[in-house]
């Protein structure tokens, strides 16, 4: 469902190398979860498949349709969460949602699902409120919902959990899955190292622009030798190994 095809993306005329040769493959129904460390090249990599950044080489399909050949294609099977949503901040929370849904032509028989998303993700009260007086969870959930009213066929979220309340953040875990178990595809990047262990079919781990691994848990523990390692351990290690070699400098 979504493939990358070698793909680099360097910031700075070259000087710093965000993403570098990064080939993989997420099936569809995947639930898959996108780790490293801060600086990694998680965000760049997801602005690259939502089409918001070019890669300098290689490229990115979306059902077989390449983002940057088939935009307007692609970005209609696609939900985004970015990892700072941008809003205009004198709508109302309905007026947003309801601008999303005329920018994907929902019809109107079909808006009733606003309000279900607003309900299950307890924002229904805060719809008629402006949204530049949403707090910083409010606009994740605002985001949230956004990205799902026209059920898309990929879900794609850059650290959907920060800000959520504990019920919040349940809720999504809960919507991720369902919506995996329906046949649609998810890739989410998180420092959370819980909810990729217990949310994700598959995990891939980037580090320093490289990808280090992909795979379901049970075959990075395998390949740790260690059956009953946490992820937060495995993460730990493999990018551990990145580590600079010293620094030329005293702090
Ligand atoms: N607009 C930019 N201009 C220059 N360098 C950038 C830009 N955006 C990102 N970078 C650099 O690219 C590298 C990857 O950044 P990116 O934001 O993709 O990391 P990340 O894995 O999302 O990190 P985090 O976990 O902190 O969100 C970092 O070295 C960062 O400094
Ligand atoms: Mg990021």
């Amino acid at each position: 469902m979504i493939q990358f095809f070698d793909v680099s993306k360097s910031y700075d005329n070259g000087r710093v190398e965000a993403v570098k040769n990064l080939s993989m493959e997420i099936e569809s129904g995947e639930l898959f979860g996108f780790l490293g460390p801060n600086g990694a090249g998680k965000t760049t990599t997801i602005k690259m498949m939502t089409g918001l950044l070019k890669p300098d080489s290689g490229r990115i399909t979306i059902n077989g349709i390449d983002i940057r050949e088939k935009p307007l294609e692609a970005k209609r099977i696609i939900g985004y969460v970015p990892d700072e949503p941008v809003f205009y901040e004198k709508m109302r929370g309905i007026q947003f949602l309801s601008f999303i849904a005329d920018v994907f032509e929902i019809p109107p028989e079909k808006r009733s699902v606003i309000y279900e998303l607003a309900e299950y993700f307890e924002l229904k009260e805060a719809l008629n409120d402006i949204v530049s007086s949403y707090s910083h969870g409010m606009r994740q959930k605002l985001a949230i919902i956004a990205s799902l009213i026209h059920e898309p066929e990929v879900l794609i979220l850059d650290e959907p959990i920060v800000g959520l309340d504990p019920k919040a953040s349940f809720r999504l875990k809960e919507k991720l899955r369902s919506y995996c178990n329906e046949g649609r595809t998810v890739f989410f990047s998180t420092h959370v190292m819980e909810v990729a262990e217990k949310l994700c079919d598959r995990v891939g781990i980037i580090g320093k622009g490289s990808l280090i691994a992909a795979a379901p848990l049970s075959e990075l523990r395998r390949d740790s030798g260690e059956r009953s390692a946490s992820l937060e351990r495995i993460f730990l290690e493999l990018t551990d190994s990145l580590k600079d070699e010293g620094h030329d400098y005293e702090l």
